[in-house]
């Protein structure tokens, strides 16, 4: 197992998951601490054929009727993402689970953290559940509240007298976001991360929460792109706290000075995108529009003709004229579903290499299958539950992204 993913499951210590009846398949192993680790699926599930897979889903999916919601995250394969009775970013399935109190079970095809944001938000009685606990985030794994309290005593000491407004990201775990409640800030996602940002540093008079400067994490790239290309600052505004050095790695005078403090984490994923492929394949294909994530670096940006979040790039693609020909900077499942929902377009991944998300293609039909039969036989196995306080804190960060996005 790669060490990343370890990292992640540890980290997801404090979130416990329902135990089925007793005597009953579980699904899962309980560590040291409660963090959950997938076992493998009983054999039945590996031994089906797709279509077999397929079909047994269709029919539990059937009969589970309005008690079930699927949500599917646009990274999801096609095998997964053809169930989902709602599909976007993290920011519309976030708004979209609440939508249906009526349904007891939200299976949330997607990572650990947008389960557990589902989770937070849903009604008491709604059970949300994942459908593979390997299903994390590595860059969600780059900050853990250890080193984010440690960096947030050491801003208020180096800082003292300044008001510093902590966001996070959407992708973060459950007790960041709790973090973030609890000390006047709000989560983000990369379809509002500018409002958010505005909000933090607007005077209180105005409705804002009147911060001197912000501390943003866990992504430094969606932190400095949009303090760069959509509120105005300029490169020297934005520092980037390193959570393995002292004081981040940075002088006291250049902490006190900077008005956007950017957490050193990433998303290896858009990260692999570089420079070179907006120049190779604007060469290749003279005329061609570039559409990325805000995952990816600055200098991958600021080439692009235009980025957004996953729903984003998908109404960009949408829109586009017959004929035109797009290169997409984001996970490779949406960029071969837009090719394909879109075929009176060209559309190709901008990376030659196709950029997969391992965490993301954990959720598979046979995993899907597994959860949904459990249901059917009023097993709920791989819920995903955040306890107390951490979902009351963590709510109220979420709740201020809602209300002001
Ligand atoms: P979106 O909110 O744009 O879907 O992004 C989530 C994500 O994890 C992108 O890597
Ligand atoms: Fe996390 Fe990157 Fe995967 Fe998005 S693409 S879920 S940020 S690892």
């Amino acid at each position: 197992m790669a060490t990343l993913e370890l990292q992640g499951e540890l980290q997801q210590a404090f979130t416990k998951v329902h135990q089925p009846r007793e005597g009953a398949w579980s699904g899962h192993i309980t560590m040291a601490g409660g963090a959950q680790l997938q076992v493998p699926l009983p054999p039945r599930y590996t031994e089906l054929t797709p279509e077999e897979t397929a079909l047994a889903i269709a029919r539990a999916k059937e009969r589970l009727g309005s008690r079930l919601v699927i949500s599917g995250h646009h990274y999801q394969r096609e095998e997964v993402i053809r169930w989902a009775d709602f599909r976007g970013d993290s920011f519309k399935l976030c708004k979209d689970a609440a939508a249906r109190p009526d349904a007891d079970y939200i299976v949330f095809c997607g990572v650990h953290f947008m389960a557990e944001s589902a989770d937070i938000l849903s009604a008491p009685h709604q059970k949300v559940i994942l459908p593979d606990l390997h299903a994390g985030c590595s860059m969600a794994d780059m900050a853990d509240i250890d080193q984010v309290e440690e960096a947030w005593d050491a801003l208020q000491e180096v800082c003292a007298g300044q008001r510093i407004i902590p966001i996070t990201y959407m992708n973060s775990a459950a007790n960041l976001k709790a973090f973030v409640g609890r000390n006047g800030g709000a989560v983000c996602t990369s379809s509002n991360a500018r409002k958010i940002m505005e909000w933090a540093l607007k005077p209180i008079d105005d409705g804002g929460a009147g911060g001197e400067k912000l501390l943003f994490f866990p992504d430094q790239h969606l932190g400095r792109n949009t303090a760069l290309l959509e509120m105005g600052f300029k490169p020297e505004d934005c520092v980037v706290w390193n959570p393995f050095e002292d004081l981040g790695g940075q002088d006291e005078a250049t902490l006190r000075r900077a008005p956007i403090l950017l957490w050193k984490g990433h998303c290896s994923v858009h990260g692999t995108f570089m420079p070179i492929h907006v120049d190779n394949i604007r060469k290749r294909y003279p005329g061609i529009k570039v559409v990325v994530h805000p995952e990816c670096i600055y200098e991958v940006v600021t080439k692009a003709d235009a980025y957004g979040s996953t729903e984003k790039i998908k109404h960009i693609i949408e829109a586009g004229q017959p004929g035109e020909v797009f290169a997409v900077g984001t996970e490779i499942n949406l960029v071969s579903r837009l090719a394909q929902e879109n075929p009176d377009k060209t559309v190709v991944c901008l990376n030659p290499n196709v950029c997969v998300c391992s965490t993301m293609y954990r959720v598979d039909g046979p995993h899907l299958l597994w959860v949904l039969e459990n249901l059917l036989e009023a097993h709920v196995v791989n819920q995903i539950v955040v306890p107390e306080p951490i979902a009351s804190q963590a709510k109220l960060a979420l709740q201020r992204m809602l209300d002001i996005a």
